[in-house]
Protein backbone atom coordinates (compact mmCIF):
# COMPACT_ATOMS: atom_id res chain seq x y z
CA UNK A 1 0.00 0.00 0.00
CA UNK A 2 2.10 3.04 -0.92
CA UNK A 3 -1.30 5.23 -1.34
CA UNK A 4 -4.62 4.62 0.18
CA UNK A 5 -6.47 4.28 -3.21
CA UNK A 6 -3.97 1.03 -3.61
CA UNK A 7 -6.52 -0.58 -1.21
CA UNK A 8 -9.87 0.38 -3.40
CA UNK A 9 -12.86 1.42 -1.35
CA UNK A 10 -13.57 -2.26 -0.49
CA UNK A 11 -10.33 -3.23 1.11
CA UNK A 12 -10.21 0.29 2.76
CA UNK A 13 -13.73 -0.25 4.19
CA UNK A 14 -12.38 -4.21 5.52
CA UNK A 15 -9.21 -2.11 6.92
CA UNK A 16 -11.63 0.12 8.78
CA UNK A 17 -13.96 -2.53 10.29
CA UNK A 18 -10.46 -4.58 11.16
CA UNK A 19 -9.21 -2.19 12.70
CA UNK A 20 -12.51 -1.52 14.90
CA UNK A 21 -12.61 -4.81 15.75
CA UNK A 22 -11.26 -5.78 19.29
CA UNK A 23 -7.52 -6.52 19.12
CA UNK A 24 -7.85 -10.13 20.81
CA UNK A 25 -10.58 -11.15 18.30
CA UNK A 26 -8.26 -10.69 15.26
CA UNK A 27 -5.89 -13.67 14.85
CA UNK A 28 -2.46 -13.45 15.64
CA UNK A 29 -1.14 -13.50 11.78
CA UNK A 30 2.23 -12.28 12.12
CA UNK A 31 3.02 -14.66 14.86
CA UNK A 32 6.65 -15.66 14.61
CA UNK A 33 6.94 -12.94 11.89
CA UNK A 34 9.75 -10.10 11.34
CA UNK A 35 7.71 -6.92 10.08
CA UNK A 36 10.56 -3.94 8.91
CA UNK A 37 10.02 -0.66 9.61
CA UNK A 38 12.71 1.90 8.00
CA UNK A 39 12.62 5.12 8.68
CA UNK A 40 14.83 7.85 6.65
CA UNK A 41 12.93 10.53 8.73
CA UNK A 42 12.00 10.96 11.99
CA UNK A 43 8.97 9.92 13.70
CA UNK A 44 7.13 9.57 17.39
CA UNK A 45 3.53 8.27 16.36
CA UNK A 46 4.18 5.82 13.53
CA UNK A 47 7.25 4.16 14.52
CA UNK A 48 5.69 3.56 17.55
CA UNK A 49 2.06 2.81 16.63
CA UNK A 50 3.29 0.44 13.95
CA UNK A 51 5.79 -1.71 16.56
CA UNK A 52 2.72 -1.95 19.11
CA UNK A 53 0.50 -2.65 16.43
CA UNK A 54 2.93 -5.56 15.21
CA UNK A 55 3.53 -7.04 18.48
CA UNK A 56 -0.74 -7.47 18.62
CA UNK A 57 -0.90 -9.30 16.03
CA UNK A 58 2.28 -11.78 17.51
CA UNK A 59 4.91 -10.25 15.33
CA UNK A 60 8.65 -8.86 16.09
CA UNK A 61 8.90 -5.45 14.93
CA UNK A 62 12.68 -4.38 13.34
CA UNK A 63 13.03 -0.70 13.61
CA UNK A 64 15.93 0.20 11.13
CA UNK A 65 17.04 4.13 10.65
CA UNK A 66 17.68 5.05 7.25
CA UNK A 67 21.28 5.50 7.59
CA UNK A 68 21.70 1.67 8.14
CA UNK A 69 20.35 0.28 5.25
CA UNK A 70 21.11 3.11 2.73
CA UNK A 71 18.81 3.39 0.36
CA UNK A 72 20.72 3.74 -2.90
CA UNK A 73 23.58 4.87 -0.90
CA UNK A 74 24.61 2.10 0.75
CA UNK A 75 22.63 -0.12 -2.13
CA UNK A 76 19.77 0.50 -4.20
CA UNK A 77 16.34 0.31 -3.14
CA UNK A 78 15.56 -2.64 -4.93
CA UNK A 79 18.24 -4.68 -2.67
CA UNK A 80 17.49 -3.21 -0.09
CA UNK A 81 14.05 -4.32 -0.91
CA UNK A 82 15.05 -7.82 -1.80
CA UNK A 83 17.10 -8.12 1.67
CA UNK A 84 14.33 -7.33 4.05
CA UNK A 85 11.98 -9.53 2.77
CA UNK A 86 14.29 -12.21 3.47
CA UNK A 87 13.40 -11.80 6.85
CA UNK A 88 10.16 -10.11 7.34
CA UNK A 89 6.63 -10.67 6.29
CA UNK A 90 5.94 -6.96 5.88
CA UNK A 91 8.01 -4.06 4.43
CA UNK A 92 7.09 -0.60 5.80
CA UNK A 93 8.82 2.30 5.09
CA UNK A 94 9.05 6.33 5.51
CA UNK A 95 11.32 7.66 3.01
CA UNK A 96 12.35 10.87 1.44
CA UNK A 97 11.50 10.14 -2.15
CA UNK A 98 8.17 7.98 -3.11
CA UNK A 99 9.83 6.70 -5.84
CA UNK A 100 11.82 4.42 -3.17
CA UNK A 101 8.71 2.67 -2.28
CA UNK A 102 7.49 2.13 -5.72
CA UNK A 103 10.61 0.45 -6.69
CA UNK A 104 10.88 -1.87 -4.08
CA UNK A 105 7.89 -3.01 -4.40
CA UNK A 106 7.84 -3.34 -7.94
CA UNK A 107 11.67 -5.45 -7.20
CA UNK A 108 9.41 -7.50 -4.82
CA UNK A 109 6.95 -8.28 -7.54
CA UNK A 110 9.31 -8.98 -10.25
CA UNK A 111 10.82 -11.48 -8.04
CA UNK A 112 7.59 -12.97 -6.81
CA UNK A 113 7.99 -12.41 -3.23
CA UNK A 114 4.93 -12.04 -1.47
CA UNK A 115 6.03 -9.63 1.09
CA UNK A 116 3.66 -6.78 0.91
CA UNK A 117 4.91 -2.65 1.08
CA UNK A 118 3.30 -0.18 3.07
CA UNK A 119 4.26 3.35 3.07
CA UNK A 120 5.03 5.21 6.48
CA UNK A 121 4.86 8.42 4.68
CA UNK A 122 6.50 9.78 1.69
CA UNK A 123 7.04 13.17 -0.05
CA UNK A 124 3.75 12.12 -1.79
CA UNK A 125 1.53 10.21 0.56
CA UNK A 126 0.91 9.90 4.10
CA UNK A 127 -1.90 6.86 4.00
CA UNK A 128 -1.67 5.02 7.30
CA UNK A 129 -2.42 8.47 8.48
CA UNK A 130 -5.79 8.60 6.71
CA UNK A 131 -6.82 5.38 7.78
CA UNK A 132 -6.57 6.32 11.36
CA UNK A 133 -8.07 9.85 10.47
CA UNK A 134 -11.11 8.23 8.78
CA UNK A 135 -11.38 5.26 11.63
CA UNK A 136 -11.70 9.02 14.34
CA UNK A 137 -14.24 10.79 11.71
CA UNK A 138 -16.00 7.28 11.77
CA UNK A 139 -16.30 7.23 15.77
CA UNK A 140 -17.99 10.31 15.78
CA UNK A 141 -20.34 10.52 13.13
CA UNK A 142 -21.21 6.87 12.16
CA UNK A 143 -19.86 4.83 9.01
CA UNK A 144 -23.33 5.36 7.38
CA UNK A 145 -23.32 8.80 9.21
CA UNK A 146 -19.92 10.14 7.69
CA UNK A 147 -20.97 9.93 4.33
CA UNK A 148 -23.16 12.88 4.75
CA UNK A 149 -20.51 15.26 6.36
CA UNK A 150 -17.84 17.57 4.90
CA UNK A 151 -14.07 17.20 5.70
CA UNK A 152 -12.08 20.75 5.47
CA UNK A 153 -8.18 20.47 5.10
CA UNK A 154 -6.89 24.20 5.52
CA UNK A 155 -2.92 24.90 4.78
CA UNK A 156 -0.20 22.96 2.33
CA UNK A 157 -2.09 20.52 -0.36
CA UNK A 158 0.82 17.94 0.71
CA UNK A 159 1.03 14.35 1.52
CA UNK A 160 -1.52 14.22 4.59
CA UNK A 161 -3.79 16.36 2.14
CA UNK A 162 -3.61 13.76 -0.55
CA UNK A 163 -3.83 10.81 1.33
CA UNK A 164 -7.07 12.11 3.06
CA UNK A 165 -9.04 13.57 -0.04
CA UNK A 166 -8.47 10.45 -1.82
CA UNK A 167 -9.45 8.14 1.41
CA UNK A 168 -12.49 10.52 2.01
CA UNK A 169 -13.61 10.46 -1.71
CA UNK A 170 -13.52 6.93 -1.53
CA UNK A 171 -15.48 6.62 1.70
CA UNK A 172 -18.13 8.77 -0.11
CA UNK A 173 -17.67 11.99 1.47
CA UNK A 174 -17.13 15.17 0.54
CA UNK A 175 -14.08 17.40 1.04
CA UNK A 176 -12.58 20.90 0.81
CA UNK A 177 -9.14 22.59 0.94
CA UNK A 178 -8.11 25.90 1.23
CA UNK A 179 -3.97 26.82 -0.12
CA UNK A 180 -2.34 29.99 -0.93
CA UNK A 181 -1.65 30.24 -4.72
CA UNK A 182 1.04 27.77 -5.61
CA UNK A 183 0.63 25.29 -2.71
CA UNK A 184 -3.02 24.07 -4.03
CA UNK A 185 -3.98 20.80 -5.17
CA UNK A 186 -2.01 19.62 -8.93
CA UNK A 187 -5.16 19.11 -11.71
CA UNK A 188 -3.78 15.77 -11.47
CA UNK A 189 -4.48 15.33 -8.06
CA UNK A 190 -8.01 17.36 -8.13
CA UNK A 191 -8.69 14.56 -10.51
CA UNK A 192 -7.85 11.30 -9.23
CA UNK A 193 -9.79 12.73 -5.84
CA UNK A 194 -12.85 13.17 -7.80
CA UNK A 195 -12.92 9.92 -9.88
CA UNK A 196 -14.02 8.23 -6.45
CA UNK A 197 -16.93 10.10 -6.73
CA UNK A 198 -16.62 12.51 -3.47
CA UNK A 199 -17.16 16.06 -4.09
CA UNK A 200 -13.85 18.39 -3.76
CA UNK A 201 -13.66 22.18 -3.93
CA UNK A 202 -10.79 24.04 -4.29
CA UNK A 203 -10.49 27.54 -3.22
CA UNK A 204 -7.69 29.33 -1.81
CA UNK A 205 -10.14 31.43 1.22
CA UNK A 206 -10.17 29.32 4.15
CA UNK A 207 -13.67 30.72 5.86
CA UNK A 208 -15.28 29.70 2.36
CA UNK A 209 -13.96 26.24 2.98
CA UNK A 210 -14.51 26.34 6.64
CA UNK A 211 -17.81 27.79 6.37
CA UNK A 212 -20.25 24.83 8.25
CA UNK A 213 -17.39 21.92 7.46
CA UNK A 214 -18.24 19.13 9.92
CA UNK A 215 -14.06 18.54 10.38
CA UNK A 216 -11.25 21.35 10.30
CA UNK A 217 -7.93 19.56 9.50
CA UNK A 218 -4.32 21.14 9.02
CA UNK A 219 -0.80 19.88 8.74
CA UNK A 220 2.52 21.76 9.25
CA UNK A 221 3.63 24.41 6.14
CA UNK A 222 6.41 22.76 5.92
CA UNK A 223 7.31 19.07 5.85
CA UNK A 224 10.42 16.86 5.91
CA UNK A 225 12.41 17.23 3.20
CA UNK A 226 11.57 21.14 2.73
CA UNK A 227 13.19 22.95 5.42
CA UNK A 228 14.71 25.23 3.44
CA UNK A 229 11.48 26.49 2.19
CA UNK A 230 10.39 27.36 5.42
CA UNK A 231 10.65 30.99 5.69
CA UNK A 232 9.06 31.48 2.06
CA UNK A 233 6.08 29.04 3.23
CA UNK A 234 5.76 31.05 6.78
CA UNK A 235 5.07 34.26 3.92
CA UNK A 236 2.95 32.37 2.05
CA UNK A 237 1.12 30.37 4.39
CA UNK A 238 -0.03 33.10 6.82
CA UNK A 239 -3.28 33.59 7.53
CA UNK A 240 -3.98 29.86 6.61
CA UNK A 241 -4.55 29.03 10.59
CA UNK A 242 -7.16 26.62 11.93
CA UNK A 243 -8.15 29.02 15.23
CA UNK A 244 -11.30 29.54 17.05
CA UNK A 245 -12.54 32.06 14.60
CA UNK A 246 -12.46 29.54 11.96
CA UNK A 247 -13.83 26.41 14.39
CA UNK A 248 -16.82 29.09 14.98
CA UNK A 249 -17.45 29.38 11.56
CA UNK A 250 -18.12 25.61 10.97
CA UNK A 251 -20.57 23.25 11.86
CA UNK A 252 -21.37 23.04 14.80
CA UNK A 253 -19.63 20.33 16.79
CA UNK A 254 -17.33 20.24 14.05
CA UNK A 255 -13.96 18.51 14.66
CA UNK A 256 -10.43 19.58 14.85
CA UNK A 257 -7.91 17.58 13.34
CA UNK A 258 -4.31 17.83 12.77
CA UNK A 259 -1.88 14.70 12.36
CA UNK A 260 0.46 16.20 14.35
CA UNK A 261 3.54 17.34 15.03
CA UNK A 262 1.69 20.58 15.29
CA UNK A 263 2.90 23.68 15.27
CA UNK A 264 0.95 26.41 17.67
CA UNK A 265 0.60 29.84 16.21
CA UNK A 266 1.66 28.61 12.78
CA UNK A 267 -0.80 26.19 11.02
CA UNK A 268 -3.29 26.02 14.31
CA UNK A 269 -3.71 28.15 17.59
CA UNK A 270 -3.49 26.34 21.07
CA UNK A 271 -7.08 27.38 21.09
CA UNK A 272 -8.09 25.00 18.48
CA UNK A 273 -5.90 22.27 18.87
CA UNK A 274 -6.08 22.16 22.83
CA UNK A 275 -9.86 23.13 22.70
CA UNK A 276 -13.00 20.91 23.30
CA UNK A 277 -13.68 20.27 19.65
CA UNK A 278 -10.03 18.93 19.31
CA UNK A 279 -9.68 14.78 18.50
CA UNK A 280 -6.10 15.19 17.82
CA UNK A 281 -5.18 12.36 20.43
CA UNK A 282 -7.70 10.09 19.44
CA UNK A 283 -6.41 10.53 16.16
CA UNK A 284 -2.63 9.47 17.35
CA UNK A 285 -4.36 6.50 19.27
CA UNK A 286 -6.12 5.49 16.35
CA UNK A 287 -2.97 5.46 14.27
CA UNK A 288 -2.36 1.91 16.54
CA UNK A 289 -5.82 0.69 15.87
CA UNK A 290 -5.67 1.58 11.85
CA UNK A 291 -2.47 -0.11 11.76
CA UNK A 292 -3.38 -3.17 12.90
CA UNK A 293 -6.37 -3.22 10.83
CA UNK A 294 -3.96 -2.83 7.66
CA UNK A 295 -1.53 -5.40 9.09
CA UNK A 296 -4.25 -7.94 9.64
CA UNK A 297 -5.43 -7.34 6.26
CA UNK A 298 -2.20 -7.50 4.09
CA UNK A 299 -1.45 -11.29 6.18
CA UNK A 300 -4.64 -12.58 6.89
CA UNK A 301 -8.23 -11.56 5.45
CA UNK A 302 -7.83 -11.85 2.14
CA UNK A 303 -6.04 -8.38 1.62
CA UNK A 304 -5.02 -8.38 -2.36
CA UNK A 305 -1.29 -8.20 -2.05
N1 LIG B 1 1.47 11.91 12.21
C1 LIG B 1 2.65 11.32 12.09
O1 LIG B 1 2.96 10.62 11.12
O2 LIG B 1 3.50 11.52 13.14
P1 LIG B 1 5.03 11.07 13.20
O3 LIG B 1 5.77 11.83 12.15
O4 LIG B 1 5.47 11.41 14.60
O5 LIG B 1 5.11 9.60 12.93
N1 LIG C 1 3.37 16.69 6.07
C1 LIG C 1 4.17 16.30 7.21
C2 LIG C 1 3.48 15.24 7.98
C3 LIG C 1 4.18 14.81 9.23
C4 LIG C 1 3.48 13.68 9.93
C5 LIG C 1 5.54 15.86 6.74
O1 LIG C 1 5.64 15.19 5.71
O2 LIG C 1 6.53 16.20 7.40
Amino acid sequence: MLEIDDLGPDGLEAVLTLAEAEPASLPRSLEGQGVALVFEKPSARTRNSSEMAVVSLGGHPVYIQGAEVGIDVRETAEDVARTLACYHRVLCARVMDHGSLERMAAALDAADVDVPVVNLLSDRAHPCQALADLLTVRQHFGADGARDRTITYVGDANNVWRSLALAASMAGIATRVASPDGFGPSAEDIALVRSFGGDLMVTNDPIEAATGADVLYTDVWTSMGQEDEAAVRAAAFAGFCIDEALVAGSAPGALVMHCLPAHRGEEISAGAVDGPQSVVWQQAANRMHAMRGLLAWVTEAGGDR
